[in-house]
């Protein structure tokens, strides 16, 4: 290659190089992964769904387990913040029992425990939410759910999301049959980020998209 001709090689390449950049900056974020319902969305009507789960309303007690503060934020495809979208979000109590009819397990109901809650997501599209460390449970004979939050996002204009939220390095992570079947990128987005060492703190976004 002759001087000139590599001075203009190197030109179109570091062109090419920019032009990627840019390319990959304003491409759309991956939606937030979706995930099964499963069988124990609520169906028993439930006036208390508040923020705070780890009480019920009219009951003195405290639900018995680990207690977790998970908060996040919204976004759409493009990274813009969304709000006033419903989040709905089940979960199992801290021995593995969902407070629901068809939830035939031996472990325990915590009456304590609120089991569900309907949030809306606020100013940067921001929520934040009080429960217990969701208890894995038996699937069958031979395998378990790793601890798990289920939640359906949803506001008009917007794809709705049905997904599932995981806990950061949970031994049965590995061995679930629903996170295991999703690829690394995947389970990073649906596994809560632990705030601090200690804490009980987690962040745990949403991505959206518009219709
Ligand atoms: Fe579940």
């Amino acid at each position: 290659m002759d001087s000139i001709k590599r001075r203009n090689f190197l030109k179109n390449a570091a062109l090419g190089s920019v032009a990627t950049v840019i390319a990959t900056s304003t491409q759309a974020k991956m939606v937030t992964p979706s995930e099964v319902e499963g069988p124990f969305y609520p169906i028993t009507p439930q006036k208390d769904k508040d923020a705070d789960l780890t009480k019920v309303d009219g009951k003195d007690g405290v639900a018995k387990g680990e207690i977790i503060v998970i908060s996040g934020q919204v976004f759409d495809q493009h990274g813009n913040v969304v709000e006033d979208v419903t989040i709905d979000l089940w979960q199992a109590n801290s021995f593995g029992r969902y407070h629901h009819p068809h939830d035939n397990s031996d472990a325990p109901i915590d009456e304590n425990f609120q089991s569900w809650a309907i949030l809306q997501s606020g100013k940067q599209g921001r929520f934040k939410f009080k429960t217990v460390m969701p208890g894995a449970y038996p699937l069958g004979a031979s395998q378990q759910r790793t601890p798990h939050i289920h939640v359906k996002v949803g506001k008009l204009g917007y794809e709705s999301l049905l997904t599932q939220m995981y806990f950061p390095n949970h031994p049965l992570n590995e061995k679930d049959g629903l996170f295991k079947r999703k690829s690394k990128e995947e389970q990073k987005m649906m596994t809560a980020k632990k705030l601090s060492k200690d804490g009980n703190q987690y962040r745990f976004n949403f991505v959206i998209e518009r219709v």
